[in-house]
């Protein structure tokens, strides 16, 4: 029975614990190709993705559970090995960044932003749609320097907006219920 794409939407749910096997290359190129119809003011195009995959995962817990210490930033040797746990698994790392195009004054900061967030949702529901999950993260040192440098994205120019984990979830999510939308919804009549 097929799914009706609305289905998708309603029934997308985050699974921070996943596994291989991740999405192919042809499956990531669909990903990523969906981050490309997010609404965008002014065309800026401000996302960027920088794919981690493979060994270079372990490579940047390493650098982000260091930086973290370096930083001073609290990290207890619990949550270093269930970070490194939590990533040993995990089949692809998307890191995410906003470029700011400082020469652009017109279109506000925070719509590029959320140009870029609109993009990761694309991208986690199409992950949704093909039948893998993924969780999006600020954890591993998002909000440290060295980090965003490591990663090529400089404080100067970028914003570091964090991880989407992706893969096959290790667990079958549950189903979540999820808030009636009336509670956040009212209708201006102008009178
Ligand atoms: C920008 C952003 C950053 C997030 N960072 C974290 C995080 O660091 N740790 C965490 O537990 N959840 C984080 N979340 C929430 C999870 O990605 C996820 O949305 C949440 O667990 C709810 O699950 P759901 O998407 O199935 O509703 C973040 C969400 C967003 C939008």
């Amino acid at each position: 029975m097929s799914v009706a794409p609305i289905d998708y939407l309603l029934s997308r749910r985050s699974s921070k614990f996943v596994q291989a096997p991740g999405p192919t290359d042809e499956q990531l190129s669909l990903i990523l190709q969906a981050a490309m119809s997010a609404p965008d003011h002014g065309r800026l195009q401000p996302w960027r993705f920088s794919l981690i995959r493979g060994e270079a995962i372990e490579r940047l817990a390493d650098l982000a559970l260091s930086a973290t210490k370096a930083a001073g930033l609290p990290l207890t040797p619990q949550k270093e090995a269930s970070t490194r746990s939590w990533l040993a698994k995990v089949p692809l790392l998307i890191a995410v960044a906003c470029r700011m195009d400082h020469a652009n004054t017109k279109i506000p900061e925070h719509e590029r932003l959320l140009a870029t967030g609109a993009a990761v949702t694309n991208m986690l529901n199409a992950i949704h749609m093909l039948g893998y999950a993924a969780f999006w993260s600020t954890g591993l040192g998002t909000y440290v320097d060295e980090v965003n440098e490591a990663l090529g994205f400089d404080g100067l120019d970028y914003r570091f907006m964090g991880y989407v984990a992706v893969g096959t979830p290790t667990d079958a999510p549950l189903p979540l219920a999820r808030p009636d939308y009336r509670q956040f919804v009212t209708e201006w009549t102008g009178g």
